[in-house]
């Protein structure tokens, strides 16, 4: 793909990405956020987090379908870096607009309601997948450091989706997109494993035979 292309896609990446909180704010400054602006708030902001915490947990996968889709990958932490974004606002319109800034509130939540806990532990996974992802990090913890750390992000995406599960009223399915997605995503990391050994033993087999046909 040529440098231009690439700038193109960013610029729409980026626009794409911003879209949900362009719309919040407008919605705030005109005063149409619907009847419970807070709840609206935070239920766009947690679904657009995991939203793009799953679609970077599909770069690879989908760039691994064929060698000319490489290109994707730069697309990966951008993705992610926005998810962070999202989850950020979502933990402060928490902190500021249903909490109140008041501990207590805060305490009992996170001791009694478990789909709160669920959202505390997505985000505490986040937090150093965010803080190390600069070009810098990755050379301080070495390509083998930063991908273990970086599997965490599988986590942080179950620990969200049981959140969404343990939020939505009995008998609600909505959350069953991300769900299949992130469950299928999931399953294609050991295919995918399983697929290059494969295909790095048959090339090892075709050379053996080249060799020993000299
Ligand atoms: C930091 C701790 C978190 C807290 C305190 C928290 C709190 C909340 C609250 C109060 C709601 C319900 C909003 C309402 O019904 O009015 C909610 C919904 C939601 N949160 Fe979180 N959350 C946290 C972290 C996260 C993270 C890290 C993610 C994503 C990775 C996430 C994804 C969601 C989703 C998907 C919903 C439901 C959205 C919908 O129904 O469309 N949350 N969260």
């Amino acid at each position: 793909m040529n440098r231009q292309t690439l700038i193109t896609l960013k610029i729409f990446t980026w626009i794409a990405c911003l879209a949900p909180f362009t719309m919040l704010v407008y919605q705030a400054v005109t005063n149409t956020l619907g009847p419970d602006p807070t709840s609206e708030i935070a239920l766009t902001t947690g679904y657009n987090a995991l939203l793009m915490l799953i679609l970077s947990l599909a770069v690879t996968p989908v760039r691994l379908l064929s060698p000319r889709l490489g290109w994707l990958i730069k697309f990966r932490r951008l993705l992610g870096l926005f998810a962070f974004f999202y989850a950020t606002i979502h933990l402060a319109t928490y902190v500021a607009l249903y909490a109140n800034f008041n501990l207590s509130v805060f305490e009992t939540d996170i001791t009694k309601r478990r789909f709160i806990i669920a959202g505390f532990i997505a985000y505490a996974l986040l937090v150093p997948l965010a803080a190390t992802s600069t070009t810098w990090a990755i050379s301080r913890l070495g390509g083998k450091g930063w991908n273990r750390l970086h599997k965490l992000v599988y986590f942080a995406a179950i620990a969200g989706i049981i959140h969404y599960w343990w939020q939505v009223k009995p008998g609600v399915l909505t959350p069953m997109n991300l769900t299949i997605t992130l469950f299928a995503l999931l399953l294609a990391r050991p295919v995918m494993v399983l697929l290059q050994k494969r295909r790095a033993r048959r090339s090892l087999a075709v050379s053996h035979l080249a060799r020993s046909a000299e």
